[in-house]
């Protein structure tokens, strides 16, 4: 007989505790645990229930394996097989494509494009005859269909012209659904290759007491997906929601269970994307894939387009900085403004770029550059919806608010980078020769660093300045154009 079980759990970390309590044990969060009851049948847990419903018709292949401990040595290795989506940059940030039975959570803010981007991917696997489940629990299948022919006009012009033609994207399934026993049957139905469920968030399972979108649900849901994915070797992308300060919505227990976690960045009033991999089981989490959005969907961005122009002519506040993002160098524009404000009440404000890292630029900028900024409220960004994460960027914002400040310039063709110590001298970075290249590559004619690296750099081909200290790197402000006037 089916025997109902009580838990409470936490609606802030997901974490799981059979009586209630006013604070949850594990993440501390006050008045945060929520009853729900589940009914277990007897021989086996509600997942397995599922798997089962799968495995019931086929000879073995889908068969759970017996499991048995045996030595570390004896265990096979294979190489992981990547399989490549066909959109370069989203199998840079994989590690090289989706791995079969792999659980990916791609997060991100609401119309940043994650839709758009795995119908894309969708798109481009189907186009490889690779079987892809695409759910929509959000979208009708309609909406799903207008935009995939915004996305793949040329491909769907056959099937517009005369119904039931063939297409390329014959291989694309479409399923609007949200009831997870209805999507698990017709995942068996149509035996995909990666199944994508747009969002995670939406989908419910209906013998649980708790309301869809609430963490009982998600957890539930995202347990059985991922059992599900390594029963079959199915690639499964869950699609995931952030709150407002830029966490997966949901606890962060989803985080623990999938393989590989996305978040998908940037200004929605920019048309600059980033990719960035926070966790990946099967590679490196240092790649970030770069995008544009366009009126045809996503575009692959090559470095190349989303340049500063080294014959621009720079304006006080503005100062190019190589960034490394993963593998690749890329040359960024950090802006500041000074503007009078309150003493003791000044505004630091961030946009792109590390707040914590700012308050204690400018406290080195106080000490050890002479600046008073006590009454100036500072505003720094990246500009184009990039975030600079690297402390390799600090003299280049540095730069960037001494510059807004005394309305000086640094000489076009410039760039600059060093990480600002607390005692005001200029640090080290890593892969310099590769940013000076970089540098050079993009037609700069000069590169400010920290002056222990000028004899790491051979044959620069650039002018290279070194610098040991703040106050020597402010001396590289100019009046410029603008302070002539
Ligand atoms: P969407 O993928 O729906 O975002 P998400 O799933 O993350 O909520 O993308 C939404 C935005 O992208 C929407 O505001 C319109 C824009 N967009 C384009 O600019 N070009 C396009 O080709 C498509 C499909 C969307
Ligand atoms: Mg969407």
């Amino acid at each position: 007989m089916a025997k109902t079980v009580i838990h409470y759990l936490c609606n802030a970390c997901g974490g799981v505790q059979s009586r209630w309590m006013g604070k949850c044990p594990d993440c501390g969060a006050w008045d945060s645990l929520d009853k729900f009851s589940e009914s277990r049948e007897k021989g086996g847990s509600a997942i397995q229930g599922l798997v089962e419903i799968w495995a019931g018709d086929d000879s073995g292949d889908h068969q759970l394996e017996k499991a048995k401990a045996i030595p570390l040595p004896d265990i096979k290795t294979a190489d992981i097989d990547h399989h490549p989506t066909g959109i370069g940059e989203l199998d840079r940030v994989l590690g090289g494509g989706f791995v079969a039975g792999s659980v990916i959570l791609l997060g991100g803010e609401p119309g940043i494009g994650k839709s758009t981007l795995l119908l894309q991917a969708a798109g481009s696997m189907a186009k490889k005859q690779d079987r892809v489940l695409y759910v929509t629990s959000e979208e009708s299948a309609y909406q799903t269909r207008l935009r995939a022919r915004r996305l793949f006009e040329d491909a769907l012009d056959e099937v517009e012209k005369e119904e039931g033609a063939k297409t390329a994207l014959d291989d694309l399934y479409v399923l609007a659904d949200t009831n997870l026993a209805r999507i698990i049957e017709q995942a068996r139905t149509v035996q995909p290759r990666v199944m994508v469920i747009d969002s995670i968030q939406m989908v419910y399972k209906s013998d649980l007491e708790a309301a869809p979108g609430s963490v009982a649900q998600i957890r539930r849901c995202c347990m059985e997906l991922v059992f599900l994915a390594k029963a079959t070797g199915m690639t499964i992308v869950l699609v995931g929601h952030v709150t407002k300060d830029g966490q997966l919505a949901g606890p962060k227990m989803l985080e623990h269970l999938v393989d590989v976690v996305l978040t998908f960045e940037g200004d929605r009033h920019h048309s600059h994307r980033v990719v960035r991999g926070t966790k990946n089981r099967y590679g490196t989490t240092m790649e970030v894939g770069l995008f544009e959005m366009t009126g045809r969907g996503l575009c692959e961005l090559t470095d190349a387009s989303m340049l500063p122009d080294p014959s621009a002519v720079t304006l006080p506040g503005s100062v190019i900085c190589p960034a490394i993002h993963g593998t690749r160098c890329l040359l960024l524009e950090v802006q500041a403004l000074t503007a009078t404000g309150f003493l003791g009440s000044a505004k630091r404000r961030s946009s792109g770029l590390d707040a914590n890292r700012l308050a204690m630029l400018i406290a080195v900028l106080e000490k050890h550059g002479g600046l008073r900024l006590a009454d100036q409220d500072v505003f720094v960004s990246a500009v184009g919806g990039i975030k600079v994460v690297e402390p390799a960027a600090d003299l280049a914002l540095c730069l960037a608010i001494a510059g807004a400040h005394y309305s000086k310039v640094i000489d076009p063709g410039t760039a600059v980078v060093g990480e600002v110590g607390l005692g005001g001298e200029i640090r080290s970075v890593h892969q310099v020769e590769q940013r000076v290249r970089e540098v050079k590559r993009r037609g700069f004619g000069r590169i400010i660093l920290p002056e222990n690296l000028i004899r790491a750099v051979e044959q620069p081909g650039v002018e290279l300045q070194g610098v040991r200290t703040i106050s020597e790197a402010l001396e590289a402000l100019s009046a410029g154009p603008h302070g002539k006037r």
